[in-house]
C-alpha cells in the first residue's frame, strides 16, 4: 500500500499538502519537509471504555522508584514513577548524559540491571564518561544503538528496571523514511518509548538537544507525549546547572535542583544559597544581598550594580544579565523620578552574580538598592539581606512566602532583613527570632533607612 505524504514543518509542527517556502504557521522559512503522512490508530486499552463510577476507582498513584540523588528525587515530585517517560533537554555540552549516567549508576546499585542507549556515543566514549564518574560493577548494561526497532527488541528482551536513551534526535523508525530528528521520527520515537514504558512498565529517559532558542530541538510536538518534561540549563562558562521541571503528570513543577560540574561528575548542591554567596565581595558599593523563592525553595543571590558615566555623548548603556530587561527599565525610570536622580549621563549594568535567573518582582528593592548604592558609591550593611516588590509611586509591596526567605537569611547568618511592611505586619514574631526585621512601605523610607 502506498502512503501519502504531507509538508510538516519542522519548527512547529504544521502539516500542509503541498510544499511551502515559509510556514504559515509560525513564519519561519525552509522548514517545511516532506513526511509520510502518520496513520491515525485509535488504541482503546484492554477492558476499558465503560464510564466508571469516580469513587469506585481504587487504583493508587503510581509506585515509585527513588533515584540516588536527593535533589533529582524533589524535582520528579519524590522519585520515578514507574512506567512513566522522563523526557530531559538540554544544550548539547551542559551533562545530560553526565548526569544519566550517574542516575543509570545508582538505579543500577539499587539492584539492576539499567539499559544505557546511546545513539550518539561509542561504547568506548561511554566507558571513559563512566570512569570519571567512578562506576564499578553496577549492572549498567551499554548499547550504542540507532535503530529504534532494535532499542525496543532489546529493552523487551532484558526487562531492565530503568532505560535511558541518548538522544532522542539519534534515534530512527525504518517505518519512516525521513531522517532521524525530524518531527516524524522524533515523534514515532516517542510513541514506542511510552507503550514500552506501560508495557514494561519501567521509567525511561529519553535525552532531547534543544536549540539555542529554547524550545525542545524543533519537536515542540514531543512535550505533550510524556509524562514529565525537564530541562538541564545553565551557562557553559559557570560550573553551576540548573535542573527545572516544565511538566509534571505526578508532582509539582516547581521544584529545581543545582548541581556543579566537578572533575567527578555533577554534584548536587546541598546549600545553594551559601555557594552563590561564596565570592561576594566585602563592604562593596553595589552589591545587595536578595532573598528570592526559586522553585519552591528560598535563595539567596547577589544582585550587582555598575552605574558609570557615560564616556562618549550618545545614548547611555542600560544592561541587564539575569533579570529582567522591561522590569529594570521601570524600576530606573521610577528612581529617576522619585528619587530625583538623573540617569541621562550615566551607563547602568545589572548583574546577577553566579550566572541565574531571577524573575520575581520580589527581587525590586534588591535592584533599587544596588543601582543606588553604586550612585552613592556607599555599601549597604553586609548583614542584611533584602526582598519586596516596588510599585510605580515607590511604594514597597508584600510578596509571597516571607517566612521562608527570612528564615534563609537567618540561617546564612544575616542579622537583619529589610522587608515590605505589608509583610511585616502578618510575621509570626515566635518563629523568627535571632533576626531583625525591618520593614519599609516606599523606596524613599528605604533609603533614608539604609544609607
Ligand atoms: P556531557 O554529559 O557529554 O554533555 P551532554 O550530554 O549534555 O552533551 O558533558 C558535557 C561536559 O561535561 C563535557 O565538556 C565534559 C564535562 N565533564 C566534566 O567536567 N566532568 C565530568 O566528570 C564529566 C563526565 C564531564
Ligand atoms: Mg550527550
Amino acid at each position: 500500500m502506498k502512503k501519502r505524504t504531507v509538508f510538516v514543518c519542522q519548527n512547529c509542527g504544521f502539516q500542509s499538502p503541498k510544499w511551502l517556502g515559509r510556514c504559515s504557521q509560525c513564519g519561519d522559512w525552509n522548514t517545511m519537509v516532506e513526511e509520510l503522512e502518520e496513520e491515525s490508530e485509535l488504541t482503546l486499552p484492554e477492558g476499558g471504555g465503560e464510564p466508571v463510577l469516580y469513587h469506585e476507582i481504587k487504583e493508587a498513584p503510581g509506585q515509585r522508584m527513588p533515584v540516588g540523588i536527593e535533589q533529582f528525587n524533589n524535582v520528579l515530585g519524590g522519585g520515578l514513577v514507574l512506567g512513566s517517560v522522563v523526557l530531559i533537554g538540554g544544550e548539547p555540552g551542559i551533562g545530560k548524559s553526565t548526569l544519566l549516567l550517574q542516575v543509570s549508576r545508582d538505579l543500577a546499585s539499587q539492584g539492576g540491571p539499567v539499559l544505557y542507549v546511546s545513539g550518539e556515543e561509542s561504547l568506548e566514549q561511554i566507558k571513559l564518561r563512566g570512569d570519571r564518574l567512578g562506576l564499578k560493577d553496577e549492572t549498567v548494561y551499554l548499547l550504542a544503538e540507532v535503530s529504534l526497532e532494535r532499542i525496543i527488541r532489546a529493552a523487551d528482551q532484558m526487562k531492565p528496571k530503568a532505560l535511558v536513551i541518548d538522544s532522542v534526535q539519534t534515534i530512527f523508525s525504518s517505518q519512516l523514511t525521513s531522517s532521524p530528528g525530524t518531527i516524524s521520527q522524533v515523534r514515532e520515537v516517542a510513541n514506542q518509548v511510552f507503550r514500552l514504558a506501560k508495557r514494561n512498565q519501567i521509567p525511561v529517559f529519553l535525552i532531547g538537544h534543544i536549540t539555542k532558542e529554547g524550545s525542545l530541538a524543533g519537536p515542540k510536538s514531543l512535550e505533550h507525549m510524556v509524562d514529565v518534561v525537564l530541562l538541564f540549563e545553565g551557562e557553559r562558562d559557570h560550573h553551576h546547572r540548573v535542573l527545572r521541571v516544565l511538566k509534571n503528570r505526578f508532582g509539582p513543577v516547581s521544584e529545581l535542583a543545582i548541581f556543579e560540574m566537578s572533575q567527578s561528575g555533577l554534584r548536587a548542591i546541598e546549600n545553594p544559597s551559601a555557594f552563590f554567596l561564596r565570592e561576594r565581595p566585602r563592604n562593596e558599593p553595589g552589591s545587595v544581598v536578595v532573598s528570592t523563592i526559586k522553585g519552591s525553595r528560598p535563595l539567596l543571590v547577589e544582585i550587582q550594580a555598575l552605574v558609570s558615566s557615560t564616556l562618549f555623548s550618545g545614548n547611555p548603556r542600560r544592561m541587564s544579565i539575569g533579570l529582567d530587561h522591561y522590569r529594570v527599565s521601570m524600576l530606573l525610570a521610577l528612581v529617576e523620578k522619585k528619587i530625583g536622580y538623573s540617569f541621562a549621563g550615566e551607563d547602568i549594568y545589572l548583574n546577577v552574580a553566579g550566572g541565574l535567573a531571577v524573575g520575581e518582582p520580589a527581587a525590586d528593592l534588591g535592584v533599587v538598592l544596588a543601582v543606588i548604592s553604586s550612585i552613592k558609591n556607599l555599601p549597604l550593611p553586609r548583614e542584611i539581606a533584602v526582598f519586596g516588590e516596588v510599585g510605580l509611586s515607590g511604594e514597597v509591596r508584600s510578596v509571597g512566602q516571607p517566612v521562608a526567605r527570612i528564615k534563609e537569611a537567618r540561617s546564612l547568618g544575616f542579622e537583619a532583613v529589610l522587608l515590605p511592611e505589608g509583610n511585616l505586619q502578618q510575621l509570626p514574631g515566635e518563629e523568627l527570632k535571632g533576626i531583625k526585621c525591618l520593614g519599609v512601605d516606599s523606596i524613599r523610607k528605604t533609603l533614608s533607612l539604609i544609607f
